[in-house]
């Protein structure tokens, strides 16, 4: 498979403690002298052009804690070879930030919604209950300057919101978004377990029985997403089945995490250290396109299920960017 697509994560910093996603108590972050300058991400995204990545996708933590994050979205999209920049992210700064972030060329943006209920978005965020309505009202000030598609993730969590479905299916129709129903994964800490886990299919089953045929949605494929409109209604749905099937053999992506380390899949420990060979004295450009090279080759043989089954990776999802 053709590597295509980046994944920048551009701080592990979040002003969200998603249970799924950090563990409980003080978080140790990065210290900022780790962090990848911006400087230094667009000089990575350079060399991995010339191996034919088009995409950059930029993650956290949440990246728009980070300041200044719209002018590298303006550098990332001026570099030759670069189709489209998009971001995921929590919502919270989104209605303030929408529109300098378009008018720096951002393209498509998708945000976490994991339950419409405050109180639930408050327990699973952390935040507080009123932190919905804001990022409800950021999906909106997307969708309303041409942001587009602005889609939703969902992660699925037993006995959480696996009741909301009609809830998300009406979402999905009022805002024109596709709500994607997301396999919990064991990447979090402790809040992973068989009890809290619901398969894709058993929620796409329901959606069924319930609410109509699913007929597949054309969209510009990108990632794992399986994408559904629900016949008779104006809902799209997606499904995200990271655990319970292995789309590892369609990968087209690699990772950046913040502290500048190139990982080869979101569940294999195969990383490779690309600020090293940046910050070091005698760096030369083509030191870092022998090293992608290198990571590119390695990357064909690793199947991230393998690392799945032997019960997730040590590194916590904020320090990777989902
Ligand atoms: P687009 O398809 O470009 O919209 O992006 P995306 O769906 O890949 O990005 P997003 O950041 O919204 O990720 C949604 C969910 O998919 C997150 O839970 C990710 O962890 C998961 N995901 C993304 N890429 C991979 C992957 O390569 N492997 C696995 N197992 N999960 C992934
Ligand atoms: N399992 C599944 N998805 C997760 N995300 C974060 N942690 C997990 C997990 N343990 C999702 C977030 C966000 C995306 C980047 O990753 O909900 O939408
Ligand atoms: Fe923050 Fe996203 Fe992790 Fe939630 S899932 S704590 S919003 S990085």
């Amino acid at each position: 498979m053709r590597i295509t697509y980046l994944r920048v994560s551009v701080t592990d910093r979040c002003n969200f403690r998603c249970k799924y996603c950090m563990p409980e108590g003080n978080q140790e972050f990065i210290p900022h002298p780790e962090i990848l300058r911006y400087e230094e991400i667009t000089e990575i995204v350079r060399v991995f052009t010339t191996f034919g990545v088009k995409s950059i996708r930029l993650t956290g933590g949440e990246p728009l804690v980070r300041k200044g994050l719209e002018e590298l979205i303006f550098q990332l999209k001026s570099i030759e070879g670069i189709e489209e920049v998009t971001l995921t992210t929590n919502g919270y700064f989104l209605k303030e930030k929408a529109r300098t972030l378009k008018e720096n060329g951002l393209n498509r943006v998708n945000v976490s919604i994991d339950t419409l209920i405050p109180e639930k978005f408050s327990f699973i965020t952390g935040r507080e209950r009123d932190a919905l309505f804001r990022v409800i009202e950021g999906v909106e000030e997307a969708k309303s300057i041409g942001i587009e598609p602005v889609k939703i993730n969902t992660v699925l969590i037993r006995n959480f919101n696996d009741g909301e479905l009609e809830g998300f299916i009406r979402f999905s129709e009022r805002f024109g978004v596709e709500v994607r129903f997301i396999e919990l994964m064991p990447v979090g800490g402790k809040f992973f377990s068989s009890e809290n886990f619901i398969p894709a299919s058993e929620i796409k089953e329901k959606i069924v029985k319930q609410f109509g045929k699913l007929v597949p949605h054309k969209t510009k494929k990108m990632g794992p997403a399986k994408s559904f409109k629900i016949e008779g209604t104006k809902a799209v749905v997606g499904f995200i089945p990271s655990v319970s099937e292995h789309f590892c053999s369609e990968c087209n992506r690699l990772r950046l995490t913040s502290d500048g380390k190139l990982r080869l899949c979101l569940m294999s420990e195969k990383e490779i250290d690309i600020k090293g060979i940046l910050r070091s004295p005698s760096y030369k450009r083509e030191n870092l396109v022998s090293v992608v090279r290198g990571a590119l080759l390695l990357k064909r043989g690793i199947n991230g299920i393998e690392a799945l089954e032997g019960l997730g990776c040590s590194r916590k999802m904020f320090t990777i960017g989902g």
